[in-house]
């Protein structure tokens, strides 16, 4: 094996590794500035000098590489010199503004100038003063910017998104939006977290607080099944930011969407309705309403919507909840989102889980995206799927309705007509054209393909199981992950704890409702956000129940129409698990207090259950431990260390789909694009609009419109019916 000399020690290293990455994984420190792990190496601020034997010059050791036999100083007084005066350059520019400067704290240029021993800079020099850019949610202040570009080559890399580059030269050397006055991009913050001074922050948080005041927690995202963990920073009992935790990336609704749990408009006591109106009560007399209402509920007139904004355990106990009542009547999200895809699904893999892991991603030489807006459902995937194609070399291909911005990273793109996603796997099957050959050569030469299918397909595609068809195609030794990319928090909780196809469907529930069988209906964290026929008729029947308890954030959308309403606590401000894509538990910790009375999911659970004589634990702790620990594929393994633990389900069977490809009629076809942005607590309507003025960003919007409108989709120019849910 070969190995490299580093301060008169031995190490043996891979081919491709820099003499930075050996010493990293050996101890060894070199100071670093433009450096990033997860991002090629930039070469720019040179502070990794190193000296090596036989070069004229110092070398930069992020950027060369080790070779057999080479031996290297990391550590000499040489050196040291060599990277003061590389910190000196840096200092002619930056000023020395740390007391004002929100980055204080957390400066990776602060802490190497004490590291460096450096408390003033060498060469005084008359600062910039030019004025901040404010791009929407991001501010970019060029007079502290060292020039670096982590946050345009991660921009490049770890989002497909380039929305940045190098404008000017020398002194006036900057950074600006690639195209036009602003950014145009996913806004998720990944540049923010990457800057290492405080040239790029979030406008929500410049001049908020000082980052040494903030009380940090780290939870799972509450608006994705795909991302990381946030950090959200507390000052005074508000959520002052949320950031990624290191090497991640987040969606900007995770790092701006948080403080929807301030919205004047959520409901903070129990409500009764009568006579048409509202009003509120005590939760004892809300209870003692509901005693009254459900005295002699029966089983079979008794019937749960259950949403995906709940945690695992909330998921557990209200289903303990029907089953105190004895009612199996229960229908969730998951019924809503994908079910004919996802039965197909389940009769190929012999699951609802996903094949394999979303770190599989990484190392695929092959990903085929089918009909993934990935920036909206998927931001998790998408950086996992860059990383492949940046580090991994590998091939990308996106069968979609529309072009999406990755698509200049992928080897080919192809435009599925009016949803006729099988007509191009047909093609790529057999077609001798040059551009299918193509692909059909990369699957040939794959060892490792992957399969992200999103929205677009499962609404659009007249035969759901053409994918699953052409995963046989594929074959099954070559496929190494298999993920159905979902945009609900807790979705894959649903799943796990086997809340779809289990003997009772929306349309059965439906069918009860117009036929006034059902007289009690729980809404629990349910709002149909949904297109389509099952939905509407949904929204028809809700009001033939009697009672109709809605237990929510807002008293909006599918919870208006109930007569009862039970404030619940966001998840926040409680403990629990989600369910993450690819089956990992991520554990949600308390960020902040509820501002009002809400009561969180598992104690309303627990409230109700005493009406029919049960107990349930009202402590998400004491839910797992005792009624997820060990069933359903929950790991058994106490709540206070679940996280990062794997939802283990069996091994997967790979059947034969029994597929034949029918060319969609001619005539008008419906095809959704980009249908569904609802995370189960906040919509896109409740971030972009309505409630702009707490949640993301109206700008946002106004991009998802653009995304969506006819003279952005291709597709729509050929007499296709575009649907887009307006919420
Ligand atoms: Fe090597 Fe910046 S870390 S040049």
């Amino acid at each position: 094996m070969a190995e490299i000399i580093l301060n008169g020690n031995t190490y043996s290293f891979e081919k491709g590794e820099s003499i930075l990455d050996v010493a990293n994984r050996n101890g060894v420190h070199i100071p670093t500035l433009c450096y990033l792990k997860e991002i090629t190496p930039i070469g720019a601020c040179r502070l990794c000098l190193v000296q090596v034997d036989g070069a004229k010059r110092l070398q930069a050791a992020c950027v060369t590489y080790a070779m057999d036999g080479m031996k290297v100083e990391t550590d000499n007084e040489y050196i040291w010199t060599h990277r003061k005066q590389m910190l000196d350059f840096i200092l002619i520019k930056h000023p020395l503004d740390c007391p004002v400067c929100d980055k204080a704290g957390e400066c990776m240029l602060q802490d190497t100038a004490y590291e460096f021993g450096m408390m003033s800079e060498k060469v005084s020099s008359e600062k910039p003063q030019d004025p901040k850019a404010y791009w929407n949610k991001i501010v970019y202040n060029s007079n502290l910017c060292v020039l670096c570009e982590r946050c345009i080559k991660s921009c490049h890399e770890m989002t497909g998104c380039s929305a940045l580059k190098m404008e000017d030269r020398g002194f006036y050397n900057h950074v600006t939006p690639a195209k036009g006055e602003t950014l145009n991009c996913d806004f998720c913050g990944t540049c923010i977290d990457r800057c290492p001074v405080g040239a790029l922050l979030d406008t929500q948080f410049h001049n908020q607080a000082r980052v040494w005041d903030l009380d940090e927690t780290t939870t799972a995202s509450p608006f994705s099944a795909s991302e990381g963990d946030v950090v959200y920073g507390v000052l005074d009992g508000k959520i002052e930011r949320g950031k990624s935790v290191e090497g991640f990336q987040i969606s900007s609704q995770s790092r701006f969407g948080f403080n929807y749990i301030e919205n004047p408009s959520r409901i903070k006591t129990p409500l009764v309705k009568s006579g048409g109106d509202f009003s509120p009560k005590t939760w004892e007399e809300v209870i003692s309403v509901l005693k009254d209402r459900l005295a002699g509920c029966k089983p079979e007139n008794t019937a749960m919507l259950m949403g995906s904004r709940l945690t695992n355990e909330a998921i557990a106990a209200y289903k303990a909840l029907m089953g105190a009542v004895g009612s199996k009547k229960i229908v969730t999200e998951a019924d809503f989102t994908k079910p004919a895809f996802m039965k197909k699904y389940k009769e190929k893999f012999g699951t609802f889980a996903n094949i394999r892991r979303a770190d599989d991603l990484k190392k695929a030489d092959l990903i085929f995206v089918v009909g993934a807006d990935l920036r909206h459902e998927a931001v998790g995937l998408k950086w996992r799927m860059m990383n492949a194609v940046i580090h991994n070399d590998c091939k990308l291909i996106t069968v979609g309705l529309k072009r999406y911005e990755y698509d200049v990273f992928t080897n080919k793109s192809f435009l599925a007509d009016g949803g006729d996603f099988g007509g191009i796997f047909e093609k790529i099957k057999t077609d001798n054209a040059e551009t299918f050959a193509d692909v059909r050569e990369y699957i040939k030469d794959a060892k490792k393909i992957a399969f992200i299918v999103g929205n677009e397909y499962t609404s659009s595609c007249p035969q759901p199981e053409a994918v699953l068809s052409f995963a046989d195609f594929v074959g099954k030794d070559k496929m190494s992950a298999f993920l159905v990319a979902n945009d609900k928090t807790n979705i894959y909780g649903l799943y796990a704890q086997e809340l779809f196809a289990n003997g009772y469907s929306a349309d059965e529930l439906i069918k009860d409702l117009e036929a006034k069988n059902i007289k009690n209906l729980f809404l629990v964290g349910f709002n149909n956000t949904y297109t389509g026929e099952t939905a509407e008729r949904l929204n028809n029947a809700l009001r033939t129940a009697e009672t109709v308890v809605a237990v929510d954030l807002f008293n909006d959308g599918t919870s208006a129409k109930a007569n009862i309403f039970l404030p619940a606590k966001a998840a926040l401000e409680v403990d629990g698990s989600f369910v993450k894509i690819g089956g990992r538990l991520a554990r949600v910790r308390k960020v902040v207090d509820t501002p009002g009375e809400q009561k969180s999911d598992t104690e309303i659970a627990s409230m109700l259950a005493k009406i029919f004589k049960a107990e349930i634990p009202p402590c998400p702790e004491e839910i797992y431990n005792t009624m997820l620990a060990g069933k359903s594929g929950y790991p058994e393994v106490k709540f206070n260390i679940l996280d990062s633990c794997l939802v283990i389900k069996t091994e997967p069977s790979f059947n034969e789909t029994a597929y034949k490809y029918e060319q969609p009629k001619s005539g008008e076809k419906t095809v959704f694009v980009n249908p569904r942005h609802h995370s189960g607590t906040i919509t896109a309507k409740a971030n972009f609009t309505f409630r702009d003025e707490f949640a993301v960003q109206k700008f946002h919007f106004q991009q998802a419109e653009e995304t969506i409108t006819a003279e952005t989709c291709e597709s729509a120019a050929k007499g296709i019916k575009l649907v887009t849910k307006k919420f």
